[in-house]
């Protein structure tokens, strides 16, 4: 019987398996934690050793509703973090790799990370005596993980993928705010991999889960990833440039959002009009589809569009604003959110930040409040007026605008001050007395 083999039995008798998580950033923290919580035995790596430390002490590095809860339960019992890779490998069976891959400019993704974790992996498995499966998590373009990870591996290991080690690549659809429970509750599970063994091994992980579980082959699972996020990306420049229409023509565009997505081949999700969508994921993935796309030589016109069009939205929110206060220079304006969303603490390529940027060169007089926001972008832009509460940056301000979906910001007291909403946060009945939608 291959080590393999009897390592799926022994783990099918105990009902856990023994898991490292390469990369103890937000997608390896969730995986972590949900993973510890389902039984398993997991241990988070991490080169920065101040956050292996917190981890450790049960707290929580970033805010993600219910992970610090969840900490508290895992972390002493069947979860804790380490900077030491060789002891974590040397000690587990799987390895999800959940490093960054950010962008570089004009969109091509790098991998110098990915590269070097790989090769630090295959260095340990040169000594490990059982099988190891390595699963990639880390969002990479179609033909990485053959042209970069097993390499790697290999060279580093001087072993063979599919026989003495796994690969598989296993794309993560989990949302800031909301990832827990989108870990719990998965729509489908996609495991890409030519070697089926690897596939059955990361397969018994997700065997509690109910929902579908896709076989593909590599670069099926890494496209799938991109174009599960171009799509979501495709239908909010959607509604966005169909609310920019209706705008003009005085239509709700809420209205219509709701008349379309209830057609069941349209749906009703990400079709919420607004300043246009932010966050680690949805720009960073649309243009390295692009770019890829550009270097094969084929011009992705639909794709380019939802980006132009997602530049662009901001803009039409200080159209707004500015054409409200008849010019900007020295005018007091309350700034509510900074968050690309609400339920995180995440800033980046957040569409208040390039709003307030056209603020700021316009010479405007900010009152800014984020319940979470506020720390990063304090380091960014440390000598604006940061308010204690929201209600404060409404009183000194003209007029207030509205930047990410916060539900405290729909009890405010707003009296008769100009509201400018790009979040759509207010049902149509209670909306304050002085009120603009972006594209409604
Ligand atoms: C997104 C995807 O939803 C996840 O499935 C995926 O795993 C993740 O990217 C990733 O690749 O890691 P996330 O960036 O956390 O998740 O946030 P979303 O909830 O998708 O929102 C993204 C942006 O779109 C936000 O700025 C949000 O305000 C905006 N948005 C969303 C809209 O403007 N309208 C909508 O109807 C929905």
């Amino acid at each position: 019987m291959a080590d393999y083999e009897k390592y799926k039995n022994k783990e099918r008798k105990t009902n856990h398996m023994n898991i490292s998580i390469s990369g103890t950033g937000y997608v390896g923290l969730i995986q972590g934690v949900g993973l510890a919580k389902l039984g398993n035995k997991v241990i988070c790596i991490d080169i920065d050793n101040e956050k292996v430390q917190k981890i450790n002490r049960k707290e929580a590095p970033i805010y993600e509703k219910g992970l610090s809860a969840l900490l508290k339960q895992t972390v002493g019992k069947n979860l804790k973090a380490t900077t030491n890779l060789k002891k974590a490998i040397l000690s587990t069976n799987i390895t999800f790799v959940c490093v960054g891959t950010p962008s570089m400019v004009y969109g091509r993704i790098k991998l110098h990370e990915m590269e070097r974790i790989c090769h630090d992996v295959g260095e340990i498995l040169k000594e490990k005596k059982t099988k190891h499966v390595v699963v990639i998590k880390s969002t990479v373009l179609p033909g990485t993980t053959e042209s970069t990870v097993i390499p790697n591996l290999e060279n580093a290991s001087g072993k063979k993928f599919g026989k003495d080690f796994g690969v598989v690549m296993n794309p993560e659809f989990l949302r800031e705010g909301s990832a827990l429970e989108d870990f719990f509750h998965p729509d489908r599970i996609v495991l890409g991999s030519s070697d089926p063994r690897s596939i059955a091994a990361v397969k018994q992980i997700y065997s509690k889960f109910k929902c579908p579980i896709i076989e593909t082959k590599f670069k099926e699972a890494e496209m799938i990833k991109y174009a599960a996020n171009s799509m979501l990306a495709t239908k909010i420049s959607f509604i966005n440039e169909v609310g920019n229409i209706c705008k003009r023509m005085g239509i709700d565009t809420n209205t219509v959002a709701r008349g379309i997505g209830l057609d069941y081949r349209i749906g009703p999700q990400f079709l919420v009009s607004g300043i246009g969508f932010g966050g680690s994921c949805f720009p960073k993935d649309v243009l390295a589809l692009v770019h890829k796309s550009l270097e094969l030589g084929y011009h992705p016109r639909i794709l380019r569009a939802v980006l132009d069009v997602n530049k662009d939205q901001p803009l039409r929110f200080l159209d707004l604003v500015e054409e409200s206060l008849g010019g900007l220079k020295g005018k007091r304006i309350a700034i509510l959110g900074l968050t690309f969303k609400a339920g995180t603490d995440d800033v980046r390529e957040s569409a208040s930040l390039s709003i307030i940027k056209e603020f700021i060169m316009q010479q405007a007089k900010l009152y800014i409040y984020d319940p979470m926001g506020m720390p990063p972008v304090k380091t960014l832009f440390p000598h604006l007026n940061y308010m204690k509460n929201a209600q404060e940056a409404v009183d000194q301000s003209e007029i207030v605008c509205i930047l990410t979906e916060w539900p405290e910001f729909k009890a405010l007291n707003y009296g008769t001050k100009m509201v400018i909403d790009g979040k759509n946060i207010f049902d149509s009945d209670r909306r304050p007395q002085n009120y603009q939608g972006i594209c409604w």
